[in-house]
């Protein structure tokens, strides 16, 4: 079976997330998990959001979500000692991004959302996100070492694993596999539509996973391309059986936005990606104006589709009271 309807209603903060329909109830925050304690770092271009081990994590999350922030998106920032080429820490079940996913669930149980970010950048030597033969990406070896860890991020508990990579055919092969784990209330949220973007600098400098050589021009969408190949990628990850479809980066494609929510079924989700959130953060010359600028940027992005906004603005509006 490759559509459950049933996962997206499992449990009231999934429905909320999806049909809440106000600003609040649709941000996902999302968080840049260490291994370590008591680690609060800064990163940089990035005022405001920091790497965080697990207990500074569950404490973070704890006040967002006494905010109404109930839903967090987690990368695995890993360190160079643990990176190779096969990107085998990514789905090591000791490693503390899954420390996280355990520590959350455990703590918050069905009220708060557990997205968790399911590539291998973070994890290879080289930065890229999949398997490098010859220098190039190999596409169907590099969807195995995806499906072991969205099976290792939904046996710890992830209610949403999100396949960013890119690569062909990845979200049939995880369904499959969740099938036959019988993972039946997991989730698979799909980057249908991510662009070879420039705005994801910041990013890579908190993930640690900026390319070696190359570029990822081989994989994500070129950003010259039309709407066609927008829909065809959305279309494609909802036959394969992804719960939620994601339009990347957010503001320079509002029009895509609104194109793939027009052209699919499933919700459908934008992420306000690092660039946008670092050229926010430069541009305002106060707090107010600050407010102003993110509450119209959280406010297009509902109104071109988006069920789903993945943003670094998410706390802020949050715990300001900017969105409700
Ligand atoms: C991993 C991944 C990236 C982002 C999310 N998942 C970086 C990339 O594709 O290089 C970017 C997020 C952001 O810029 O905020 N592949």
């Amino acid at each position: 079976m490759n559509i459950r309807p049933r996962i997206n209603r499992w449990t009231a903060s999934r429905r909320n997330l999806i049909n809440g329909g106000t600003i609040l109830s649709s941000l996902v925050q999302p968080h840049f998990v260490v291994a370590g304690e008591q680690i609060d770092e800064p990163i940089r271009g990035m005022p405001g959001i920091h790497q965080q081990s697990v207990d500074v994590l569950l404490k973070t999350v704890e006040e967002d979500a006494s905010y109404g922030l109930k839903a967090v998106m987690l990368f695995g920032v890993v360190a160079h000692e643990h990176k190779d080429a096969r990107a085998s820490y990514a789905h090591d079940t000791s490693s503390h991004l899954h420390q996280a996913i355990y520590a959350l669930k455990k703590a918050h149980g069905d009220d708060l959302v557990v997205m968790t970010d399911v590539c291998l950048c973070t994890a290879t030597e080289h930065g890229h996100c999949g398997l490098v033969h010859d220098r190039e990406i190999i596409n169907d070896a590099s969807v195995n070492v995806l499906v072991n860890i969205a099976l290792s991020h939904a046996k710890a508990g992830a209610d949403y694993v999100c396949a960013s990579d890119m690569m062909d055919g990845r979200i049939d092969s995880i369904r499959s596999a969740f099938e036959k784990n019988e993972l039946t209330g997991s989730g698979i949220l799909a980057y249908s539509v991510k662009y070879a973007s420039s705005f994801y600098g910041p990013f890579r400098h908190a993930a640690q996973s900026s390319p070696g050589f190359g570029d990822r021009t081989t994989h994500q969408m070129d950003v010259r391309s039309g709407y066609e190949e927008a829909i065809l990628e959305a279309n494609l990850d909802e036959s394969e059986g992804a719960d939620i479809i994601m339009v990347k980066p957010g503001l320079p494609y509002l029009d895509v936005l609104r194109k793939v929510a027009d052209s699919v079924v499933r919700p459908v989700a934008v992420y306000n990606v690092s660039g946008e959130y670092s050229m926010v953060m430069n541009a305002a010359d106060d707090e107010a104006s600050r407010q102003h600028m993110v509450v119209e940027v959280l406010t297009a992005f509902k109104r071109a589709g988006a069920n789903v906004v993945v943003s670094y603005h998410a706390r802020e509006a949050a715990r300001k009271r900017w969105v409700n």
